[in-house]
């Protein structure tokens, strides 16, 4: 096969993960005979410092036409200033919105060898194996009005939590769907015993679910939520829930693995490409020190050769040379235990690639 594979290193650690799962992926293209062609841009603070806005049309224009979307991490303290006009999670938030990426799944399933580097007790992530649906162009991240006023002797700042019926409606079919494949089990995850939205959302994917009779269906507010994913993650499937809750939930969720930096995403639409990038932040107090954990990358490149490639077998071969890394005991720094010795990015890339 041939694929046109968009590379938005970012910032801050961004580059070095992103490096590692481009070396994966070429190894991927050697043993099946693809041919993958990269084309890397610029998106976030680097992009702000060489143009001025987070996200350029060209960048995008790029990444509408490509058939796959990799993304490193965006942000920094360089660009951190809370009154600038321009911040770099613009250009990622752009970028989701303009490939109309309203879906974004993040999967969590802890690797047996890996439940003492979770805080939890062992025997409590037992069966975790969830994946979060998060509708990730709607909600309070977009909705208008956002702005901050003067006030009479002070300041007042606005942002908006609005969601339409159709808007939840095309994401909760995604979860249905993708439950049928797994433990037929949403979970839907809203604050409807205070937000208008939430109301909307509880009372549309109750409809939706009336067209999946086999899938079982549970609302849970997502304040209890946060609760169960520490006291029974194992008895979750889909959770689908909004915009921020869902950003909140799955940094939770992460620690559940071990470490964020073990966590990937696809972010999918109706059409077009995906795009696809670990949850992890630009980690500035690690960037540049080679000393990343590449697995959230890898695996959200494993994802990209699912969704966007229908590449199943070398999906698997990705996840399973992860998993093979890590059954033979080799760790990241954020993954080892005092008694461990943490390889850089680079060796554990190298072990990766090993097993492709
Ligand atoms: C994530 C990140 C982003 C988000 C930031 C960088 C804008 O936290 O993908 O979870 O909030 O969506
Ligand atoms: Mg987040």
């Amino acid at each position: 096969m041939k694929a046109k594979i968009v590379l938005l290193p970012g910032d801050g650690i961004g580059p070095e993960v992103l490096g590692a799962a481009q070396k994966v992926l070429e190894a991927v293209a050697v043993k099946y005979d693809h041919q993958f062609t990269y084309d890397k841009h610029l998106i976030g603070g680097c992009a702000m410092d060489a143009s001025g806005t987070a996200l350029t049309d060209e960048t995008l224009s790029a990444c509408i036409e490509s058939d796959g979307v990799l993304l490193g991490a965006v942000g920094g303290p360089k660009w951190d200033d809370p009154t600038a006009k321009v911040r770099p999670e613009q250009g990622l938030l752009a970028l989701r919105k303009g490939l109309g990426t309203f879906a974004n799944l993040r999967p969590v399933k802890p690797h047996p060898d890996l439940l003492d580097a979770s805080p939890l007790r062992p025997e409590r992530l037992d069966g975790v194996d969830l994946v979060v649906v998060r509708e990730l162009t709607g909600g309070i991240y977009f909705g208008e009005p956002r702005a901050r006023k003067p006030l009479a002797g002070g300041i007042q700042a606005v942002d908006t939590m609005s969601y339409t019926d159709e808007e939840i409606r095309r994401v909760a079919h995604l979860a249905f769907k993708l439950a049928r494949g797994r433990r037929s089990k949403v979970n839907s995850v809203d604050k409807a015993n205070v937000l208008e939205s939430s109301r909307l959302w509880r009372q549309t994917v109750t409809e939706v679910a009336g067209e999946y009779p086999d899938v079982e269906l549970e609302h849970t507010l997502v304040d209890a939520a946060a609760m169960f994913l520490i006291q029974r993650p194992a008895s979750f499937d889909v959770m689908l829930t909004a915009n921020m809750f869902g950003d909140i939930l799955t940094d939770e969720a992460s620690v559940l693995t071990g470490s964020m930096g073990n966590l990937p995403s696809a972010s999918l639409g109706e059409s077009g490409p995906g795009l696809y990038e670990p949850i992890h932040g630009s980690a500035p107090d690690i960037a540049g020190q080679g000393v990343a954990n590449p697995i959230g990358m890898i695996l959200s490149m494993a994802m990209m050769l699912r969704y966007s490639l229908s590449l199943e077998d070398e999906a698997q071969q990705v996840e399973n040379a992860v998993d093979a890394a890590l059954s033979s005991g080799h760790r990241t720094r954020d993954l080892a235990n005092a008694a461990e010795t943490a390889l850089n990015t680079q060796e554990m890339t190298r072990v990766i690639v090993d097993q492709i």
